[in-house]
């Protein structure tokens, strides 16, 4: 896939305070600039010792700044003119003490300051905390970064997991390719703040004997973009997912399942407690009237086992039916008369809204043509990357669903 450039035309403050995770923000620096982004690096005396700004200016292409006094800036003042530039000022690694020093409303070196001094409407303050477990549980940390949250920043992490210490638990900054991500996110609109989706995603297997079954070639690409899409605007995702190799997005709850009748097991308690349900799944139409319980073994007669085959239920009709149902979309996964099979479908399942695509072009492809099939015509979106297209249905829901 090609590099996506969430980030084009962002500036970036990156802080780096003082912390061994230092060394993931080179990673970061250069994953943000991939993206697109200019980064101006800011280091504080105790992310010096961690890594250098030799580093840090070669990443980013820029002269660091480690000084409220250096003398280069015109009129003497970094602090201001750093922050009337950025889009965002993120910090990472942000440690407990710098963290205590932004509560407090500190000013004495040049992070600390411009954190201050940034016109706080307009530039977003990201905080990645890094720091030992017991650093993190203490009372005082988690008061700080609640008093952090409460001044308006977002709280980056931080994950759980092996700390440089030797000790395992809470602590760890997130990696840089989830901070690029999260960053990203937070530039969305949140065009679906306050609205629960529920999704969708990938195949169903519906096992003939305990080691074989009927599957189909859908990745869940689509549906785990749609997943993301709509969690960066805002939402509260349930992504209920067929067996497929894919990432849980950031923030979103998934519940794995195999078989059709599991996801409609998982999908009809949910139903009611979302707002939209966007049926993306390539379920499987039939599945075996009986389970082996033990592998079918080769008779030697060369004769090939038979075996019935019965409907599964519509998972997506079923939804539709329900008295308190959410707004629903369904797709059409067809490899001819697209338009004519997302009509049918919109009729037969009793749903507003019919997303179509081509399945032989897109399963398991990174990019996708999509159309949207509703009672008074259709639209193609162009042909895209799963992420982008994803991000226009959502915000097509939002528009449809806007004041439901
Ligand atoms: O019935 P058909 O496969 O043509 O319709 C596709 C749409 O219906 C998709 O949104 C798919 O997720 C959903 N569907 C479903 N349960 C099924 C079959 C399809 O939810 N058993």
């Amino acid at each position: 896939m090609a590099e996506r450039l969430d980030l084009a035309g962002k500036h970036i403050v990156l802080g780096l305070s003082g912390g061994v995770a230092c060394y993931k923000a080179a990673e970061l620096t250069r994953a943000l600039v991939k993206a697109g982004a200019t980064v101006q690096v800011v280091m504080t005396e105790a992310a010096e010792a961690f890594i250098t700004a030799v580093t840090m200016q070669a990443l980013s292409n820029r002269p660091v700044y480690t000084s409220q006094w250096d003398a280069r800036p015109g009129n003497n003042m970094a602090h201001i003119n750093l922050t009337r530039e950025a889009d965002a000022v993120l910090i990472a690694p942000a440690s407990a003490d710098f963290i205590a020093k932004l509560v407090q409303g500190r000013a004495d070196d040049l992070l600390s300051l411009l954190c201050l001094a940034r016109p706080a409407e307009r530039v977003p303050l990201l905080v990645a905390p890094a720091m030992n477990r017991e650093m993190w549980a203490h009372p005082a940390a988690q008061r700080n970064v609640a008093q952090l949250r409460a001044d308006g920043a977002l709280v980056l992490g931080p994950a759980a997991g092996d700390q440089a210490c030797g000790e395992i638990g809470d602590g760890r900054m997130l990696e840089a390719e989830e901070l690029r991500d999260e960053l990203i996110a937070s530039f969305q609109p949140k065009l679906l703040a306050g609205k629960k989706l529920l999704i969708t995603a990938g195949p169903t297997f519906e096992a003939i004997d305990p080691v074989r079954g009927i599957t189909n070639h859908s990745s869940g690409k689509m549906g785990f973009a749609i997943a993301r899409a709509a969690q960066e605007a805002g939402a509260e995702v349930t992504l209920i997912a067929g067996p497929v190799h894919l990432p849980t997005p950031p923030h979103v709850h998934r519940i794995d399942v195999q078989s059709a009748q599991q996801m409609l097991d998982a999908v009809l308690p949910q139903a009611p407690l979302h707002d939209v349900f966007v049926a993306t799944a390539a379920v499987a139409d039939w599945r075996p009237a009986v389970m082996n319980e033990h592998k079918i073994k080769k008779d030697g007669k060369k004769l090939a086992p038979s075996f019935e085959l019965t409907e599964n239920p519509d998972i997506l009709a079923a939804v539709a039916r329900l008295p308190d149902k959410p707004w629903c979309v369904g797709f059409a996964a067809e490899s001819q008369d697209l338009l004519t099979h997302a009509r049918e479908k919109l009729l037969r399942k009793n749903v507003p809204l019919i997303v179509g695509n081509l399945g032989p072009a897109t399963f398991g492809r990174d990019d996708n043509t999509l159309v949207l099939v509703d009672a008074t015509g259709h639209r193609e979106l162009p042909a895209g990357d799963k992420l982008t297209l994803a991000r226009e249905l959502v915000a097509e829901i939002a528009r449809r669903t806007a004041g439901a």
